[in-house]
């Protein structure tokens, strides 16, 4: 295996601590973090937000500059921006048209025979069905998402006419990582979570056999009030790590990893 092809230093500008937007933030604000990657397509959507997928807003708000993934290969500033936050502002409550905007991304997911096994039960802004969904939370989830203005639980259907779809929790990961992006793309973010518990899910919003709750979702605006210390933004801090391309594709055998004569 070759040694990952450098990023070209023509795609990516790297600023340090003491560098300042200018002109490309239109103020001239200090950069938090020493590892911002600048892709040339942001940059131009800064200049014309209306010509990109990010809002300079969105892109000069987020506090997360210095744990953008140490990535081995450009990847779009859109996927290179999403990440699991704990401090959620819960004083940014969400609108309703981007709430049906978040379910409008998902519901264009792919999925086996096109059968869209996904269904949500959602919680919005401090709402009987939001206490609902967070009473379900394992206490150590409830501490942060208790903020998130949006809890979901998605549910799967597990059946496609009278057989199991095997591919069902597939298809609810695929919509749920459209809404993700969907949300990443207003400045939003989505922290998925798996604890909680599923038969109280069940229980208490008379959940049909047919269909099983996966995943929790909580989905918010960061909290740029918080103190360094506060301990969730301490988390929020930790460096992101992923297990490396080249450990993760095989070929001809398993094990077996990729070559450029493969
Ligand atoms: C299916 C699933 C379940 C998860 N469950 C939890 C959870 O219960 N609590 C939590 O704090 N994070 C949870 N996470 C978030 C992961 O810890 C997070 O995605 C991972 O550490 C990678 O970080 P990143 O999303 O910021 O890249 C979950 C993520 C997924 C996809």
């Amino acid at each position: 295996m070759e040694p990952p092809v450098p990023i070209p230093n023509t795609a990516v500008k790297r600023f340090s601590a003491d560098d300042t937007c200018g002109a490309t933030c239109r103020d001239n604000r200090t950069l938090p973090g020493a590892l911002l990657f600048l892709h040339r397509e942001v940059i131009q959507s800064l200049k014309n937000p209306a010509a990109g997928t990010f809002q300079s807003d969105n892109f000069k708000m987020d506090p997360k500059f210095q744990s953008m993934p140490n990535i081995d290969f450009q990847i779009h500033d859109l996927l290179a921006s999403r990440w699991s936050p704990r401090s959620f502002d819960a004083n940014k409550l969400l609108d309703i048209a981007v709430f049906w905007q978040l379910i409008e991304a998902a519901r264009w997911a792919p999925s086996a025979s096109n059968e869209q096994p996904w269904r949500f039960i959602a919680g919005i802004n401090f709402n009987k069905s939001h206490g609902m969904i967070l009473s379900t939370l394992t206490p150590g989830n409830q501490e942060w998402a208790k903020h998130a203005p949006l809890l979901l639980i998605a549910v799967a259907k597990l059946k496609k006419n009278d057989t199991p779809n095997k591919h069902a929790f597939h298809d609810v990961g695929a919509a749920l990582q459209n809404l993700n992006l969907e949300a990443t793309t207003i400045g939003m973010h989505a922290h998925l979570m798996a604890g909680f518990s599923p038969e109280q899910v069940r229980r208490i919003f008379h959940v049909p056999n047919e269909f099983e709750p996966i995943t929790a979702v909580a989905v918010g605006y960061y909290d740029h009030s918080r103190p360094v210390t506060d301990k969730f933004k301490t988390r929020d801090q930790e460096k992101r790590v992923r297990i490396k391309g080249n450990e993760l594709v095989f070929s001809e055998k398993w094990d077996s990893p990729i070559t450029r004569q493969k």
